[in-house]
């Protein structure tokens, strides 16, 4: 399975802190907010990644990341030039994807919750059609909505609806079988000019392939949009990582936990931020297991 994280947009809901740098690379406590979503890709396997952003800010991933092999991945660019939707990254994508399924994760979604691992791993072993990941929130009207019936199977996807049918919103990580380029090319821009992703899972709706997952109440799903929220999951972040000493979303570890790298590349990666706690971190996990 290929990984796309799509990190576009202008931010501008988080104006000025967005004047000159890209949203996705703002702090979420201490660590970019691209690395949630990405830590949730490496947690599936996933260790081919597009990352796809404005052209003015894809080169502020490019010094952060790099090509990935430090992390024993595989990280590609690319650029999405003008705010024309979430499903145009299928679009963008589609080489990169190939003749794979790939799992779509927005690059300002944090999950984290018991039982990511496996669940990711339950989900992406074979992927028929598509599966989505619903969570309940009081705001349901911000997000894609989900209705299900009386055996939680979906029956209906809206958009931002303003009299939402639910309260389960659509989260922003998303896994396709190899159809979804066909059909994002099929799909046409909506009133906002868009080509909508909830668009392209109606579609796999209506063909009986839309399959939804709902997180559950012990799960956090946070989004970064705006100021508030943005502190928010800096603050949730903080609490859990001070209390349990254990990092979250720490791209290093799970890239050495996962097998990607070994116990002396994590230890350097470490000896190189030895500075800071977070590299502190990196050597002691590594150096636990040399
Ligand atoms: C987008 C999607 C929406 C989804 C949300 C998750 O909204 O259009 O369906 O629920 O991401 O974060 P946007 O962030 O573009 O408002």
């Amino acid at each position: 399975m290929k990984g796309i994280v799509l990190a576009g947009g202008t931010g501008t809901r988080l104006h000025p802190l967005t004047n000159a740098v890209s949203k996705h690379v703002l702090p979420v406590y201490n660590k970019p907010m691209i690395y949630y979503p990405l830590s949730v890709l490496m947690l599936g396997g996933v260790t081919e990644i597009l990352v796809i952003s404005t052209p003015s800010h894809i080169n502020q991933f490019r010094a952060l990341l790099g090509d990935g092999s430090q992390l024993g991945i595989s990280i590609e660019y690319a650029e999405q030039p003008r705010a024309n939707g979430i499903a145009e990254a299928f679009l963008i994508g589609a080489d990169h994807i190939g003749d794979d399924s790939v799992a779509l994760i927005l690059g300002d979604n944090i999950f984290h919750g018991p039982g990511l691992w496996g669940l990711l791993h339950d989900q992406m072993r074979e992927i028929d059609g598509c599966v989505l990941f619903g969570y309940a929130v009081k705001d349901p009207e911000r997000y894609g909505v989900g209705e299900t019936d009386g055996l939680g199977r979906l029956i209906s996807l809206e958009e931002k609806p303003v009299d939402p049918k639910s309260n389960l919103a659509i989260t922003g990580l998303y896994l396709y079988d190899n159809d979804v380029v066909e059909i994002a090319r099929g799909i046409r821009p909506s009133a906002r000019g868009e080509l909508e992703i909830t668009d392209v899972n109606r579609a796999y709706l209506e063909q009986g392939r839309a399959r939804l997952v709902d997180l559950g109440r012990g799960f956090a799903w946070l989004d970064a949009g705006t100021h508030d929220s943005l502190l928010q999951a800096g603050q949730y972040v903080q609490v859990l990582e001070q209390r349990q000493g254990v990092r979250i979303a720490c791209l290093e570890e799970i890239a050495f936990r996962m097998g990607f790298i070994g116990s002396a590349e994590c230890y350097e990666l470490g000896r190189q931020l030895r500075n800071s706690e977070y590299g502190s971190y990196l050597m002691s996990i590594a150096g636990s297991d040399r």
